[in-house]
């Protein structure tokens, strides 16, 4: 039987090289903080409790955290083993393992924590933790062992010269038994070159105490990474693309190039849909199968079913029936909700609106508030006055109706099944079914005012 796992992970930090007032953390990669992203990895291990350690900017870091992850403040940042030690109150009785992360490590993945686990289990270990040997270790923890052994870890600013040599170096990522790791956080000092508690003493004090010390080296250091100035945040945001880019190429998904392409870690795409250059996926986006999205287009939290077309567009928290066509150059938020079949043109804004099956808005027109029936047409530059100002008032149009060019239908109104809206009107009562309305001024022609008008001019 496995045991009860907990994780914790780091985010007290200032992150002082981003020279940044936002919180290192909340710094984003495709459009999702660096912790949202470590937070993602997580869940996907299902660990019965989660805590965030927060310092720096601790308000705004717990504003984002999900209701089954616990933030654990850290007033004073002295150390990474301090701030492990902060969860001990919330941990009392816990009889179980501890996963520890850094938050500003966005790119490991699941797979390498769940072969941490494993080794951690099959070992019977009471500490692993990752390692990588890297080309320059400058700045890492740098593992110092005995024979196969882990002895301890020397941090590059409290190493020797020969201890700098080693290029074996510590990732910040640990799994460890919770029981023997508190007793030895408690015994931590900071008798060091910077004057912290730090985690990575304990593993000295664990080996002393012949506790069973374990380490898994990573064969792909640079998904354990960590960020620290936005020249790494550049760095990794492009390794980022590169990696889920081609996720996504394997899964079946056609990208004409994925140096252009922005694809969030919630994402969900079915196969042989195709992603033109420029395009932007983010949030809980999912698209369906055989899609086209063309070139430039952004979503963020939009549902698409399959062979859909959106054309450079943008479209947020919205969502697009099978074989509906967007754009160019529509927007949709607030909640549009497009049925199957419709076919959304050039300049149309929908907010917070439904439109049935088989709906027309063809060009230049606003929706907002409205709800559309199905096979409705709706013509170029119609718009649904829904704001006088104070209020907003919906507009209802039921199936088959026919809204002409440029008529402005004036909130709250009703056009039932099969009315008929002149183009040119302004609307501000109900159309009854099967009803021409008509509300624009009658056309007068003046023959030869004109000349007329000339000929004054002249004497
Ligand atoms: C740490 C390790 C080092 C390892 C490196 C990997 C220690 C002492 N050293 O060094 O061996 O090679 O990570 O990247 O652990 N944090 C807090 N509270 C604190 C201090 C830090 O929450 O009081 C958080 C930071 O926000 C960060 C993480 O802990 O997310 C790591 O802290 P950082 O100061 O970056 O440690 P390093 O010096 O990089
Ligand atoms: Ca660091």
């Amino acid at each position: 039987m496995t045991r009860p796992l907990a994780a914790i992970v780091m985010a007290a930090g200032k992150g002082t090289r981003m020279k940044s007032d936002t919180p290192k953390v909340l710094h984003a990669i495709a459009g999702e903080p660096l912790l949202g992203h470590v937070l993602y990895t997580l869940s996907r291990l299902g660990p019965a409790r989660q805590f965030v350690i927060v310092g720096h900017g601790a308000e705004q870091v717990e504003a984002m955290l999900p209701a089954d992850v616990t933030p654990v403040l850290q007033a004073e940042q002295l150390g990474t083993g301090h701030a492990v030690d902060q969860v001990t109150p919330f941990l009392n009785d816990f009889d179980g393992t501890v996963l520890i992360l850094s938050g500003d490590v966005p790119l490991l993945s699941a797979r390498t924590l769940e072969t941490l686990l494993a080794r951690h289990r099959e070992e019977k270990a009471t500490l692993t933790l990752l390692t990588a040997v890297l080309e320059d270790p400058t700045g890492y923890g740098r593992v110092v062992r005995k024979g196969a052994h882990v002895a301890r870890i020397v941090e590059h600013k409290d190493a020797d010269e020969d201890e700098r040599r080693l290029n074996e170096v510590n990732m910040g990522t640990y799994v460890c038994e919770w029981a023997p790791l508190r007793a030895a956080l408690a015994a931590l000092t900071p008798n060091n070159a910077q004057g912290e508690y730090y985690l990575t003493d304990a593993i000295a004090r664990l080996v002393s105490e012949g506790h069973p010390v374990s380490s898994y080296i990573t064969t792909d250091p640079t998904e354990c990474l960590g960020i620290n100035t936005r020249g790494e945040l550049a760095k990794l945001t492009a390794e980022y693309n590169r990696r889920t880019a081609a996720h996504w190429m394997v899964e079946g998904v056609t990208i004409h190039n994925p140096d252009t392409t922005v694809i969030g870690p919630r994402v969900q795409i079915g196969r042989d849909t195709i992603l033109e250059p420029g395009t932007i996926l983010l949030g809980e986006t999912i698209v369906g199968e055989r899609c086209i999205i063309g070139a430039y287009s952004q979503l963020r939290d939009a549902t698409l079913g399959s062979e859909v077309e959106v054309l450079n567009s943008y479209l947020v928290d919205s969502s697009v029936g099978d074989r509906t066509h967007v754009g160019p150059y529509a927007h949709l938020r607030g909640h549009a909700r497009l049925g199957d079949d419709v076919r959304l043109g050039n300049f149309v804004e929908v907010k917070n609106s439904t439109l049935g099956d088989g709906s027309k808005a063809a060009h230049l027109a606003y929706l907002g508030d409205a709800t559309v029936g199905k096979k409705v047409n709706i013509g170029c530059g119609v718009i649904t006055v829904n704001y006088d100002g104070e209020k907003k008032s919906p507009t209802i149009i039921e199936d088959g109706a026919f809204v002409g060019s440029n008529a402005s239908l004036i909130a709250p109104l009703t056009v039932h099944a099969g009315g008929f809206v002149a183009a040119g009107s302004t609307i501000t009562e109900d159309v009854p079914a099967d009803s021409l309305a008509i509300g624009r001024a009658r056309q007068v022609n003046k023959p030869e005012w004109v000349l007329k008008r000339r000929g004054a001019r002249k004497q």
